[in-house]
């Protein structure tokens, strides 16, 4: 019996965030090039998107280049740079036909002019779509969006717009890349390796976390359901006592 069926739909992450993690290894035990791992990790892309639209999370973030993945060898990032547009020109019907929108998180301006290009117009034409909000992290880092958020809110208040005093969570909240996403309810890292990253570290603050050992391009469906189906059988308490939420 498919894991689908013991999936609570009244209990569902509102927000799942995913690092995509594993496809140089991947592509190492084939005997095969990195970029092998890339494409085959697009795949996974695919059906984890399709997937979580079908059974109705409604905001899906992923990891997909970060601001240290700019150092790796000049014909990797190209690469993956090619994967990206070939990708979003590939399944922009996909995002169409399952009423995804496209959003993006990240320092876009260092992305290829062509990448920019392509990203645009497939989240302008997605832009009214309302079953489910793919996030795509993109020359991303957490610290990155922090330090320009507190920048951002102190040229504020130098200015008089806001008070110190003023500031809170929810000032933050608006100065971050995340503005328009709720917090993440659930993180799930592929490959085994139990690290953040430097990924949405404000934003995982109560988030839960499921680390997997497989492969990104070996994710598939029934992994996505039994990570689904294991934070559905935590107790998130927020700081409170387990009597005080029940
Ligand atoms: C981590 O594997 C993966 C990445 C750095 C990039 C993720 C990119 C994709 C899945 C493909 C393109 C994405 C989109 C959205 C079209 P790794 O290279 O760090 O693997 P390793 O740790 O085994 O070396």
């Amino acid at each position: 019996m498919s894991l689908l069926s013991s999936i609570n739909i009244e209990n569902l992450p509102k927000h799942l965030a995913i690092i995509m993690d594993g496809n140089g290894r991947w592509a190492k035990q084939q005997g095969m090039m990195r970029a092998f791992g890339h494409e085959n990790g697009t795949k996974s892309v695919k059906t984890t998107v399709e997937n979580c639209a079908k059974i109705g999370i409604e905001n899906l973030t992923l990891y997909a280049f970060s601001t240290e993945n700019w150092n790796r060898p000049k014909l990797e990032v190209n690469t993956l740079m090619k994967l990206l547009i070939s990708s979003l020109k590939k399944e922009l019907e996909t995002l169409v036909i399952n009423n995804i929108k496209l959003n993006t998180i990240g320092n876009l301006e260092k992305l290829p002019k062509s990448a920019q290009k392509e990203l645009l117009e497939v989240i302008g034409k997605t832009k009214n779509n309302t079953r489910m909000t793919l996030t795509l992290a993109l020359s991303y880092g957490s610290r990155e969006e922090i330090i320009n958020a507190v920048k951002n809110i102190a040229t504020k208040v130098k200015n008089n717009i806001i008070s110190i005093d003023s500031i809170d969570e929810s000032i933050l909240n608006k100065h971050l890349y995340t503005h328009n996403l709720p917090d993440v309810d659930l993180v799930i890292r592929t490959s085994g390796e139990h690290r953040i990253s430097n990924f949405l570290l404000w934003q995982i603050a109560y988030a839960e976390f499921y680390f997997i050992d497989v492969l990104w391009p070996d994710f598939s469906e029934e992994h996505l359901y039994e990570a689904i189906i294991s934070y559905q059988k935590r107790e998130r308490r927020f700081g409170k006592t387990s009597e005080q939420i029940k």
